[in-house]
């Protein structure tokens, strides 16, 4: 599915004085396209995600979906949210949080937890099923919000600095696995990461933005190919689109 923001501005009137966030943003993401987008703190990448999925409105500006051919009802969007934490339902166990988006899809209950068990058993939860959120570990909640986005089959993928509360081990073994199933399925993935190496490990180009009110700085073509092992962060070409980047990142902040 192809995204286009339009000149995208948000400022927040309720803040006093009026908060200008995002200046005129201009991007399009092509189908089958991973993007990473590097920004400060504050900067308003998670308010761009809210204004993606339809939680906030832009100020000015639009966002296209297809080319303007499908409206957001139309499209499924898979979030994986900065706070993951709040989008984990207490009252539910660890199977049924994750069996959540297939519920709204309205998929029958045996196929429902065949699919849900299927993406418990990759992000190594299976064991822990039947237990509720507060019985789990904060990386333990932040896996279950994988296995739930991923099960529900989005055509759009937005994940706001998803890998926080995971350990070096399970950080790897979640981002080869996003990078297996993306390489199945090549659905267009958004991530908002602070890892600059992350960023480009992860992505076909890299968005760079400035401190708030934010604006485009930069936008990376990555270039390697799409199945990338672990030692290309060590290969020349790796240095040198860090540099480049980091250049980028060193002439905007004043
Ligand atoms: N609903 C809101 N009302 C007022 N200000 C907000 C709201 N949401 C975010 N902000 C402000 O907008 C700025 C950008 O926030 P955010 O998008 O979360 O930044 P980032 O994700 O880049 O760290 C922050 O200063 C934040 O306080
Ligand atoms: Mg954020």
């Amino acid at each position: 599915m192809k995204l286009a923001l339009k000149s995208i501005s948000k400022t927040f009137y309720d803040s006093i004085p009026p908060l200008k966030v995002i200046d005129n943003f201009d991007l399009e993401v092509k189908g089958k396209e991973r993007i990473s987008i590097f920004g400060p703190n504050g900067c308003g990448k998670s308010t761009l995600f809210n204004i993606i999925a339809g939680f906030e409105q832009a100020t000015e500006g639009t966002v296209l979906f297809d080319n303007g051919r499908k409206s957001r009802g139309q499209i499924k969007i898979g979030f994986i949210f900065q706070d993951h934490r709040n989008s984990i339902l207490p009252w539910r166990t660890v199977l049924k949080n994750v069996e959540l988006g297939l519920e709204f899809q309205e998929v029958d209950g045996n196929k429902r937890k065949k699919i849900a068990q299927h993406y418990l058993k990759k992000t190594g939860l299976l064991d822990f099923q039947n237990l509720y959120p507060y019985q789990l570990s904060g990386g333990m909640t932040q896996l279950i919000a994988f296995a739930r986005t991923l099960a529900h089959q989005s055509d759009l993928l937005l994940f706001d600095e998803p890998f926080n509360s995971l350990d070096y081990k399970m950080y790897l073994n979640i981002l080869d696995g996003l990078q297996s199933l993306w390489l199945k399925n090549r659905k267009t993935t958004i991530l908002i990461t602070h890892n600059l190496d992350e960023a480009i490990f992860w992505s076909e180009r890299v968005i760079i933005l400035s401190p708030r009110p934010s604006r485009i700085v930069g936008d990376v073509r990555i270039g390697f190919p799409s199945s990338r092992k672990r030692n290309l962060l060590h290969s020349q070409n790796f240095m040198r689109i860090r540099n480049q980047i980091l250049k980028i990142c060193s002439k905007n902040i004043r």
